[in-house]
C-alpha cells in the first residue's frame, strides 16, 4: 500500500488526480490523506466534496484528514511509499522545520520514522524565494525524493517552480530504485 497525499496547491488537483489514475492503473494499492485545507476548501478550481468524492471513489478507501488518523502510518501501520502531490510551500516548510499540525506533515513524520522513501511534487509560487531554503534542505534529506519542477511562468512568478506531474509515476518507480530523476529543474 503506498500512501498519496493531496495538499492545497488548487490549480494543480486535476493533474496530480491524472497522476493517481496512472498508479490506480498499475494495479497500486493507494491510500489517500489530505491537508485539512484541501479536504475543507471550495475554490474556483474544485468544490471540496467533489475532491473527496472523487478521490475516494478512485482509491476505494476512506480518506485521513486527520492528524489522529494519519498517526498511525509509521511503525504501527506503515506505508511502503509515500507521495505528496501536489505538495504546497506550506506543508514544505513544515516539515523541512519539523512542523506536524496537519494529516499529510503527520504522515510524512510518521512515515520517514520507518526509513522508507518520500516523493514531493511541489507547486508553490515562493520555491526560489522564501521557501528555496526548505527546498534545498529536504532535497539533502534521506529518502525524499522530489518530481522534476519546473518554473511555470518566470516573467509573471519569477520564484515559482511546478512540479512536472506528468512524470509522477516515473519519479515515484525510480525512487523505489532510490533514484532521484535528473535533470531536478527543467
Ligand atoms: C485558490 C488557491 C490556490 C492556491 N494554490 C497554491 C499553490 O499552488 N501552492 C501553494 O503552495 N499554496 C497554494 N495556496 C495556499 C495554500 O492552500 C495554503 O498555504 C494552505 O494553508 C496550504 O495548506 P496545506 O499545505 O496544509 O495543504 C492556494 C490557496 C488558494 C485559496
Amino acid at each position: 500500500m503506498i500512501g498519496y497525499a493531496f495538499c492545497g496547491s488548487f490549480c494543480t488537483l486535476s493533474a496530480s488526480l491524472s497522476a493517481l489514475r496512472g498508479l490506480l492503473a498499475e494495479g497500486l494499492a493507494v491510500q489517500p490523506i489530505m491537508s485539512a485545507a484541501t479536504y475543507e476548501t471550495d475554490t474556483r478550481f474544485y468544490p471540496a466534496a467533489a475532491l473527496r468524492e472523487e478521490v475516494e471513489t478512485l482509491c476505494g478507501r476512506p480518506i485521513i484528514h486527520t492528524i489522529v488518523e494519519a498517526e498511525p502510518l509509521g511503525p504501527k501501520t506503515p506505508l511502503d511509499f509515500l507521495i505528496i502531490a501536489p505538495c504546497t510551500g506550506n506543508t514544505l516548510a513544515k516539515m523541512a522545520h519539523g512542523i506536524t499540525d496537519t494529516a499529510v506533515t503527520m504522515a510524512a513524520k510518521a512515515h520517514m520514522r520507518t526509513g522508507r522513501p518520500m516523493l514531493l511534487a511541489l507547486a508553490t509560487n515562493d520555491a526560489m524565494s522564501a521557501n528555496l531554503q526548505n527546498l534545498a534542505a529536504l532535497s539533502l534529506r534521506k529518502g525524499v525524493y522530489f518530481v522534476p519542477l519546473r518554473q511555470d511562468d518566470p516573467v509573471a512568478k519569477p520564484a515559482s517552480l511546478v512540479a512536472d506531474f506528468t512524470r509522477v509515476g516515473e519519479a515515484y518507480r525510480a525512487a523505489k530504485q532510490g533514484v532521484q530523476l535528473r535533470p531536478l529543474f527543467l
